[in-house]
Formats: structure tokens, sequence, C-alpha cells
């Protein structure tokens, strides 16, 4: 998506070879117009799909995965993060690993929210090694609903989150694919 791109170029700062800092537009501070263009380019490639709700993961994942809810005219769900094991049987609850900020946290999905009527489009901010995607499937499946893909703002294609993906059978649709982080260079794959 070429907004995205140029918004990456002109505001992205790589913190060395692994991390792609966008606090100015996606983090920290957000750019609701960029928001809103990501939720149609998301609705209008995931349309026929037959999706019923888009999941996203807090905090960052919210801001498009709404637009995109709004733009396909679904609810959206927030999986949350809690520190620890809250024992509770309204929950499903899984541990998720992040490789990038080395910590685990507990991802829950009320039971009310999801069924076996649901087809899901996952919406993140980031992809890198596929973890939080991989704890939201396993969430949705507890819930007997289905993937119908997973929306990302920004793949970082030298991480092994998308093979992850695509080798369970899961579409991914990157919005920007970084193929190369360094000093004053980012590099992009070329659009899907
Ligand atoms: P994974 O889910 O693909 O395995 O990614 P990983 O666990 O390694 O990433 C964990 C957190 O780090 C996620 O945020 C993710 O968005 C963020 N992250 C990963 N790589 C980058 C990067 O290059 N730049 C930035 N800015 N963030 C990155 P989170 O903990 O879920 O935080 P939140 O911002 O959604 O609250």
């Amino acid at each position: 998506m070429k907004m995205l791109e140029e918004k990456i170029l002109a505001e992205g700062r790589a913190m060395g070879e692994d991390i792609l800092k966008v606090d100015s537009f996606i983090n920290h501070q957000v750019d609701p117009l960029l928001m809103k263009q990501i939720g149609e380019e998301f609705a209008e490639h995931f349309k026929d799909k037959g999706i019923t709700k888009v999941v996203t993961i807090e905090s960052s994942g919210i801001a498009p995965a709404l637009m995109t809810a709004l733009a396909l005219d679904v609810p959206m769900i927030i999986l949350k993060k809690q520190p620890s094991k809250i024992l509770n049987d309204d929950l499903y609850q899984t541990v998720v690993t992040s490789f990038t900020k080395e910590t685990s946290y507990e991802l829950t999905l009320s039971r009310k929210f999801l069924d076996e009527n649901d087809h899901v489009l996952i919406i993140d901010d980031f992809l890198a090694n596929g973890e939080a995607a991989t704890g939201a499937i396993r969430l949705i499946r507890s819930a007997h609903a289905t993937v119908a893909g997973i929306g990302i703002l920004i793949e970082k294609s030298f991480q092994p989150g998308r093979q992850k993906l695509t080798a369970q059978g899961f579409e991914v649709y990157a919005l920007a694919r970084v193929a190369k982080l360094g000093k004053d260079l980012i590099e992009f794959l070329p659009e899907e």
C-alpha cells in the first residue's frame, strides 16, 4: 500500500537491523486518515470471504482493526493481554511468548463473543515471529470459529512469521513488507 510505505519512509526509523520504530503514526500517536484507508484496503481485499468479526490483539492493532470492522460492517473483538494466570471459566486463554519484547502474556477471549458460526479476520500492526497471530488462531479455534485470513500493516519479511502462518494454510495479506532494515535504510519487497 503506497500510502503506508511512503509514511514509513518519511517517519519510520530503523533501530538497528531488527526493529522499525513507527511511534508517530501507529504505536503511540495514531494517524486516523491512514487508519481509515488501511481499514478500507483490508475490507476491499477480504470482502468476499464471508467475514463475521474482526479480531485484534491489544493495543496497537485496535485502530486499524476498528476501521476494518467499520468498513466490513461487522463487530471488532480485542483479545486482551493479562500478565498472570487468572482462572476463569468464561474465558478462553492461551500463553503467547514475544521474542521481540522477551515477555510472555496470557491472551484471553470471552466465550460470549465468538462461536462456531463465526468466520474471523485477524488484524495486527506487526508480523515478526508470528507468535501473537498464532495465539489468536488458537483462541479462535477454541471457540470453534474459523479464520478467514490475517491482515498485517507491517510484515518484517526477514523474520519467520509469514512463513509459519502460510505453512498452516492461512492467507497473510500485508500492506508493507519490509525486506531489510539498517542504518538510514528501510527496504520493501514489491507489493502483493
Ligand atoms: P510476533 O507476534 O509476530 O511473534 O511478534 P513479537 O512477539 O516478536 O512482537 C511482540 C511485540 O513487538 C508486538 O507488540 C509487536 O507489534 C511488536 N513489534 C515486533 N516487531 C516490531 C518492530 O519492528 N517495530 C515495532 N514498533 N514493534 C514491533 P505488542 O507487544 O503486542 O505491543 P502493542 O504495541 O500492540 O501494545
